[in-house]
């Protein structure tokens, strides 16, 4: 039976979003239907609504933006097995991932339909924080995990090193906490007000990424055996090359921004949206159904800094535009119920 919802719809490029009912489907083999409690506000949501940015070049209009979410499940297609009506959930869409044939099935809005492949129960854990921690921490560990090899937590040594650079943000946060849950010594930089929280978090030594020997000081504490740019900004993919004089390969959250030496290679991808891929079928197995739960179950990392926007869905244009400005330290959380 269709039931009436409330969407929040982009009707074409550099154009406001409007808050308009709709009528809901059912979900299709194996699919869910969330009733979705909580989005967290990513820097690409906002660069793609206010510039058109990556994803959205390819959208097709009217869409729906948002591609996790957290809520509740109303309905259960055929074919999935561990889900049932009532669970409490984490999930990831495909709205940027395939943009135009997905264009409907973004997060911002009160009824969701995605994979049951790509969700996660979430017991008791609030909403807020699911979302908090499932998009930045996902990208940090695929980036890590997935594309540079890693490995999972445990598994690494102590007297190896990672640099984490940007490590202030939500997706450098997590980098840190996982590496130094996979076992590494990990050097960050970062702001010198963010010195306290980054050593809380795993960090052996915290350098100003604004000094001006930034890359002297990050010498005398290397080498290291991963190196990744949570900023993705075309300084600390520079300071990065400079890092590996033989040659080697660093990660990027941001696609190459500078020129670099032709045995440096920069490893960038959409990480967020790795799980969605068949080529990472195990990772998203490992993903959804072992590691997140087991995080949220246990508390196993800090979250990042929040701060709730009241209004529902009407508060999302001026929300990401905000974002957008980079006036919000943390991340915006929204009840798209309200
Ligand atoms: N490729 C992907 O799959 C993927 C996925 C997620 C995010 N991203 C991208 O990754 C970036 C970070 O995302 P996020 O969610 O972590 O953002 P965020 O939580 O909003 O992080 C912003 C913080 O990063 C620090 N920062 C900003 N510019 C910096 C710079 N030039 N150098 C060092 N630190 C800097 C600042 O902290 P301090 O002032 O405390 O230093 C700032 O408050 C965004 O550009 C986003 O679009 C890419």
């Amino acid at each position: 039976m269709a039931t009436t919802f409330r969407t929040s719809l982009l009707g074409g490029p550099g154009e406001k979003l409007e808050v308009r009912d709709v009528q809901s489907t059912q979900p299709a083999l194996g699919q869910i239907l969330v009733r979705n409690h909580a989005v967290a506000l990513q820097p690409l949501d906002a660069k793609m609504l206010v510039a058109g940015y990556g994803p959205a070049a390819s959208l097709k209009h009217p869409a729906v933006l948002g591609t996790s979410g957290a809520g509740v499940v109303e309905a259960v297609g055929e074919g999935v097995a561990g889900i049932e009506v009532g669970d409490k959930v984490v999930f990831d869409t495909k709205a940027y991932v395939e943009p135009a044939e997905n264009r409907l099935q973004g997060t911002w809005q009160q009824l969701v339909i995605c994979d049951a492949r790509t969700t996660a129960k979430i017991g008791d854990t609030a909403f807020d924080q699911a979302v908090l921690i499932n998009f930045p921490l996902q990208t940090a560990v695929a980036a890590l995990h997935v594309f540079l090899g890693m490995g999972v937590p445990g598994s690494g040594k102590e007297e190896e090193k990672v640099l984490i650079w940007g490590a202030g943000g939500a997706v450098g946060s997590y980098a840190v906490q996982y590496a130094k849950s996979v076992g590494y010594t990990v050097v960050v930089t970062a702001s010198p007000r963010d010195i306290e929280r980054q050593k809380r978090l795993g960090a052996t030594a915290v350098v100003d990424y604004k000094s001006t020997d930034v890359i002297e000081q990050l010498r005398q504490q290397g080498p290291f055996k991963y190196l990744f740019t949570a900023s993705g900004d075309a300084s600390s993919q520079q300071a990065l090359a400079a890092l590996l004089p033989d040659g080697g390969k660093f990660a990027s959250v941001l696609p190459a921004g500078t020129d670099l030496p032709a045995n440096v290679e920069i490893v960038y991808a959409a990480f967020s949206q790795a799980a969605q891929k068949d080529e990472h079928s195990d990772w998203r197995a490992w993903w959804y159904e072992q590691y997140l739960p087991k995080v949220l179950a246990n508390n196993l990392v800090e979250t990042v800094k929040f701060t709730k926007v009241e209004g529902g869905l009407a508060s999302l244009q001026q929300a990401n535009q905000d974002v957008f400005d980079g006036k919000v330290r943390g991340k915006l959380v929204i009840n798209p119920q309200e």
